[in-house]
């Protein structure tokens, strides 16, 4: 038995974390998983997730019975209109689906699921994920039966967008494409289409009839503002583009482990939406039963509590802040300190969780192998590993590796 079970490479994100855990050297740095750190490089409960979680716990109320199949009905309608905004049109008019979700990994198999057993494929399913995207966006494709193929994003020469390859791909597609989109705060690369480019992305979406299947999981995290980084989504809900999209609060609430998210599904009429609802329902059933209940319960605490909702837009502006700090501080130790060959811009240019440092596999290496910095071999960095203790060693060690 098993004797054909080939042996699987451990996660590449994952693997870091377990990596780093085991080395014993005092400066080592974790830069690989995307999870915030506070300046003393421990993780952050959120004050407002503490002050929520003791709300639940001292309710005499709270019990553990099982949630309906598609979720806590408070939890999945704070979370639309905090992606969708509260006067969204489409949820007035009851054409939002939404499923709570085992966090945006679930959100994202469960939209892929449903697209798998129901889209009307051009042919073969097939996914457009962009190069590059996270590595686990293929997989869980995958899974489901959509081969997953790839579209230029990121211009290794700009160390920006490759908006021109974007555009030409939208319009190279068949037409009723389905085209993966990151909201906000692209992982990996931290670049994002300005709105004048979303505008174009959008004209041509709906010009082909794609369909936009767009990944949240850094909401809040890009600029620090809730609705100014779910921009995008709310202009393609506007412009009628046919989309859904997946929702994680693994980062901007730091429940990481709670495993916290929902899919959110547009139709084009309230009565579709009540199918496309029933039939999610079924896809849930046989695959979780339903969701878990902690974690969604804190977050509809403080998403429909108006005093918890203002502290936790000043938390997460803590953590956006934090992290532009240390873009600003490793930007300024590269280039007016250490003077490292190159341009460096881009890591006060790109937004969120993550820095595409534009080094090579071997550069990455050698900072692990040498340095004891943890980061995966695309050159991506977590912005939240840095710190004020750590930043001057990171910036030293990757200019040693630059200069070669
Ligand atoms: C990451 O990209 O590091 C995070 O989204 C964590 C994960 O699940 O890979």
């Amino acid at each position: 038995t098993w004797d054909t079970v080939p042996l699987a490479p451990p996660d590449s994100i994952f693997k870091l974390t377990a990596a780093y855990k085991a080395d014993p050297h005092p400066q080592k740095i974790n830069l690989g998983v995307g999870a915030y750190r506070d300046d003393d490089s421990k993780p952050w409960v959120l004050p407002v997730v503490r002050k929520a979680s003791h709300i639940l716990l001292n309710d005499p109320a709270l019990d553990h019975e099982y949630l309906p199949i598609t979720g806590l009905p408070e939890f999945v309608s704070g979370a639309a209109r905090l992606i969708l905004g509260a006067s969204s049109p489409a949820l007035a008019e009851g054409r939002v689906v939404s499923v709570q979700t085992i966090s945006g990994t679930g959100a994202n198999h469960l939209g892929a699921l449903f697209l798998s057993r129901y889209y009307h494929f051009n042919g073969e399913k097939v996914v457009y994920l962009s190069d590059p995207t996270w590595v686990n966006h293929f997989a869980i494709f995958r899974n489901v039966g959509i081969e997953p193929k790839t579209y230029p994003y990121y211009d290794p020469k700009t160390i920006g967008l490759d908006y021109a390859g974007f555009v030409k791909a939208l319009e190279d597609a068949p037409e009723r494409s389905v085209f993966l989109l990151h909201a906000c705060a692209h992982n990996p690369t931290g670049v994002d289409p300005t709105e004048e480019q979303w505008a174009k992305v959008a004209d041509v979406v709906l010009a082909k009839k794609h369909y936009a299947f767009f990944d949240t999981a850094y909401q809040g995290f890009a600029s620090g503002d809730l609705d100014h980084d779910a921009k995008a989504v709310r202009y393609f809900v506007q412009r009628g583009v046919p989309m859904l999209v997946c929702q994680s609060f693994a980062k901007n609430a730091g429940l990481y482990g709670e495993r916290v998210g929902a899919l959110h599904l547009i139709s084009p009429t309230k009565e579709a939406a009540d199918r496309v609802r029933s039939q999610l329902s079924v896809l849930q059933r046989s695959e979780i039963s339903n969701p878990p209940s902690y974690g969604a319960r804190v977050v509809a605490l403080i998403l429909n509590t108006p005093e918890l909702f203002e502290e936790w837009k000043a938390d997460v502006h803590t953590m956006a802040g934090r992290i532009i700090e240390m873009r600003k501080e490793l930007h300024r130790l590269l280039t007016e300190e250490l003077h490292t060959p190159g341009n460096w811009d881009h890591i006060v240019k790109q937004i969120g969780m993550f820095s595409f440092t534009g080094i090579t596999p071997e550069q990455s290496k050698a900072l692990t192998e040498r340095d004891h910095i943890y980061l995966t071999v695309n050159g991506r960095i977590s912005m939240a590993g840095l710190n004020r203790s750590n930043i001057r060693y990171f910036a030293e060690a990757l200019d040693r590796v630059v200069r070669g």
